[in-house]
């Protein structure tokens, strides 16, 4: 039987080596949730470093999420031009007015009002109560799936097994800093825990890691034949 995996040897890591990325805080500070949640959704289908100039681009013209929410859509339409998938940036926008409509303008701190904004689904509701506002949430995707069915071996194959891997972060969650735990879960995975060579001699789990026990890590995440 190993040991458990412990957040505290993850978060340490995460002081040490986390990405410096533009809607991030500084350490020990807890981001703006109108970042966070621009930041969430252009990185839906977008990877880190396609997004950093739209970001600062967005945050540049629409400061605050009423000024975003103020902004004609049309505008808005063709700042995300060369995102992709133009469903988002409609999203974005009607998710802005609903802020500022039903909230003020203040992003609602609790993860179940945040599900009930359009356009915000699990994992955004779950990024935004971690990242933002330090609440025990925990988003899962596609980086942390990774991390997750590694580290327990986690055999049935995806899609079946999200729910399970979502009760193991969940449980994986520390109370202390589960904004900054999330983040550190998506470099490890985005860096170390990466899909085809793993490198695990710098992972701070190496030593709880059953994947990697098992001597083939990159076999996780299982998945369903296509
Ligand atoms: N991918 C999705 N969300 C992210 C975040 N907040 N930081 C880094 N990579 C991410």
């Amino acid at each position: 039987q190993k040991a458990a995996p412990r957040p505290a040897d993850l978060l340490a890591w995460y002081d040490r080596h986390r990405r410096r990325l533009p809607w991030r805080a500084e350490p020990g500070r807890t981001a703006d949730p109108y970042h966070v949640f621009l930041s969430e959704i252009m990185l839906q289908q977008t990877t880190v470093k396609a997004v950093g100039p739209y970001f600062i681009d967005f945050t540049r013209r629409w400061p605050t999420v009423a000024d975003l929410a103020a902004a004609p859509l049309e505008e808005v339409l063709s700042a995300w031009a060369g995102l992709g998938y133009y469903a988002r940036a409609r999203n974005l926008h009607a998710c802005a007015k609903a802020v500022v409509e039903r909230h003020g303008g203040h992003f609602p701190a609790d993860e179940d009002v945040l599900l009930e904004l359009p356009g915000i689904g699990p994992y955004t509701a779950a990024a935004i109560a971690s990242i933002a506002f330090d609440l025990k949430a925990s988003p899962v995707d596609g980086n942390i799936e990774r991390v997750v069915s590694r580290l327990y071996s986690v055999d049935e194959p995806l899609p079946k097994s999200k729910p399970r891997i979502k009760a193991l972060a969940a449980a994986l969650t520390p109370a202390r800093r589960p904004g900054d735990f999330a983040q550190a879960m998506m470099d490890l995975g985005a860096t170390i825990c990466t899909p085809r060579s793993p490198a695990c001699p710098l992972c701070p789990w190496m030593d709880p890691c059953t994947a990697r026990a098992g001597g083939d890590p990159a076999r996780y995440p299982v998945k369903a034949p296509k």
